[in-house]
């Protein structure tokens, strides 16, 4: 994943084909956030974006050789439900086919729907990223043959997108496999926007279109009136917030704490059911660590924003109660957490777990390779000091 250079030069080029007129537009339809990488597999990646009015969106794959993006036409891949194509300001497209660790190029398209009543829906402009003057986006897909890993993890970025980009500037991204954002991105989702002016927008002019993240869920994602679209922003394995996968030498299990009160609290509006949530989790987990994927794997990393062991909140108690009994004795190699706004770690045995706890400040990122039977941790805050390195070794 070394494209970092020419997705600046691209998002500094990014904008603007004009295809077909607009009626009412003074300002032509923009994109709000530019495309950021879901679940990139083997053989298929999602595709995010956003733009300001309702549009249709395609987005056109290319190989990565040594044509140029306008030698041909490329495939178009349209976002579509039940057969026909979406309409909307958010764009969501799942690229299949596509052969392991392979590089492609693609570029995405939004063209501006003006008006849509029955058997008349009408166009405006329709927008690219430039292939032109800048560089196509490029992605590769996943290697089956990785050991080792290249990653990092923020948390509790609270929508404080510059420090989010100054943590995220003390890690070599040339190198980076994928990010890991740990919950608490957001403060809530009482609008669609706060994710994108909180960290999506920077997401993606930083790294994400090229390089995919792993969204973890933090109680203030489960917030706010529009806190039920969550998935709309993410693909994950599941199609849920809780999920596992395969990467290298590791197998992550994510898992999703919830809410921190009881479903009861006067916050909630009657309108939480996190514990029924949580106990169908615990069942999906007893199955997961059964698994192949997570049998098998020489390490195993579990990533939950809301840390095991305090037994003050009830977010805490269910995780305890619920989660804990399966991974404490499913062989866990290293637990990340957040959501405390401190760095903590409690090495194994030392808290009542089978396994190391590792606790993230909100002012800090984790650099992490992992692979060769070994996790190598350094936490860096935001002006580049490495305030501590861990190393992890498999012993169950
Ligand atoms: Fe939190």
């Amino acid at each position: 994943m070394k494209y970092l250079q020419h997705t600046i030069i691209t998002l500094l080029l990014a904008v603007v084909s004009t295809i077909g007129a607009g009626a009412q537009d003074e300002v032509p339809m923009h994109f709000t956030c530019l495309p950021y990488l879901q679940n990139v597999t083997e053989d298929e990646a999602t595709i995010i974006w956003a733009t300001d009015r309702d549009a249709v969106s395609w987005v056109e794959v290319a190989p990565d050789d040594d044509t140029h993006f306008y030698a041909t036409e490329r495939p178009k891949h349209f976002s579509t439900t039940l057969g026909k194509k979406d309409i909307g300001t958010m764009h969501r497209i799942t690229v299949k086919g596509l052969e392991p660790n392979t590089v492609y190029r693609y570029r995405v398209y939004s063209k501006e729907v003006t008006k849509n009543a029955d058997m008349d829906t009408r166009y405006g402009r329709t927008i690219a990223n430039d292939v032109y003057r800048g560089r196509p986006f490029r992605f590769r897909t996943m290697n089956p043959g990785e050991k080792a890993l290249h990653f990092a993890v923020v948390n509790d970025i609270h929508e404080d997108a510059p420090r989010y980009s100054r943590l995220f500037q003390q890690v070599d991204s040339a190198s980076l496999d994928f990010m890991v954002l740990n919950g608490d991105m957001v403060n809530n989702m009482n609008t669609i926007e706060q994710p994108f002016n909180g960290f999506l927008n920077t997401s993606s002019r930083l790294f994400a279109t090229s390089i995919p993240f792993y969204m973890v869920r933090g109680n203030h994602e489960t917030r706010g009136t529009q806190s039920q679209r969550y998935m709309d922003l993410y693909s994950t394995p599941t199609g849920k917030p809780y999920y596992a996968l395969r990467r290298g030498d590791v197998c992550f299990v994510v898992l999703d704490a919830g809410e921190d009160k009881p479903d009861s609290d006067i916050e909630y509006n009657d309108l939480a059911a996190f514990d029924q949530y949580r106990t169908e989790e615990a069942e999906w987990l007893a199955e997961t660590v059964k698994s192949d994927i997570f049998a098998s794997a020489p390490l195993r990393i579990v990533l939950i924003h809301v840390p095991p062991g305090g037994r003050d909140w009830h977010g805490q108690i269910e995780v305890n109660d619920k989660f804990m009994p399966i991974l404490n004795t499913a062989g866990v190699d290293l637990t990340i957490s957040g959501h405390l706004h401190e760095h903590q770690f409690h090495p194994k045995g030392s808290a009542g777990f089978n396994f190391p706890l590792l606790i993230n400040s909100n002012m800090d990122i984790l650099d992490i390779k992992a692979g060769d039977g070994a996790i190598d941790v350094k936490i860096i805050d935001d002006s580049g000091r490495m305030k501590k390195e861990l190393h992890f070794t498999p012993d169950r």
